[in-house]
C-alpha cells in the first residue's frame, strides 16, 4: 500500500510537471512575441543579421508553444495552420537574411504580422 501511495505522488509530479512546462497564450505570453516580432523589423530594416538571427530563434521557440498550446486545446484547426506557416516565414526568413537577400525577408516578415492578426481576428477575445 505505501508503495502504492508512493507510487501516486510519482506519478502526480509527473503530471503537474508536465501542466507546468505548456505555457497559457496570455497578454504576458504574447506581449514577449510583440517585442520579438519589432525587434525582428527593426533588424531587417537595419540590415543587422546577427539581430535578425536572435529574433527568429526567439520567435521559432514561441511559436512551437504557440502550436503545441493549440495542438493541445483542440479544436483549433485555424490556429494551428497560421502558427504552421508562422514558422515557415520565419524559417524563410532567417534563410534570406543569411544570403543577404533583406528585401525578400521583409516582404516575408510583413507576411508574419498579417498572420499575427488573422489569429487575433479568430482567438482574441478583446
Ligand atoms: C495562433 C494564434 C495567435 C498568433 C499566431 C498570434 N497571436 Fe497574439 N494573441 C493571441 C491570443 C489568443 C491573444 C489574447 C490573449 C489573452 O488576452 O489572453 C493574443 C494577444 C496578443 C497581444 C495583446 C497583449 C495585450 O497586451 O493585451 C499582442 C500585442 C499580440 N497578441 C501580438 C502578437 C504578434 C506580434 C503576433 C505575431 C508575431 C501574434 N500575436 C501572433 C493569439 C495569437
Amino acid at each position: 500500500m505505501r508503495k502504492l501511495v508512493a507510487l501516486g505522488v510519482t506519478l502526480l509530479a509527473v503530471a503537474g510537471s508536465v501542466i507546468s512546462a505548456q505555457i497559457d497564450i496570455d497578454d504576458d505570453f504574447m506581449r514577449n512575441v510583440e517585442d520579438s516580432n519589432k525587434s525582428l523589423a527593426n533588424h531587417i530594416a537595419i540590415k543587422n543579421a546577427k539581430g535578425v538571427s536572435g529574433d527568429t530563434q526567439e520567435l521559432s521557440a514561441m511559436f512551437a508553444q504557440i502550436e503545441a498550446f493549440y495542438a493541445a486545446k483542440g479544436d483549433a484547426q485555424d490556429a494551428l495552420d497560421i502558427s504552421k506557416k508562422s514558422r515557415q516565414l520565419i524559417d524563410e526568413i532567417g534563410k534570406s537574411v543569411a544570403s543577404k537577400n533583406f528585401d525578400s525577408a521583409n516582404v516575408m516578415a510583413s507576411d508574419l504580422s498579417r498572420a499575427c492578426k488573422s489569429c487575433h481576428n479568430f482567438y482574441k477575445k478583446s
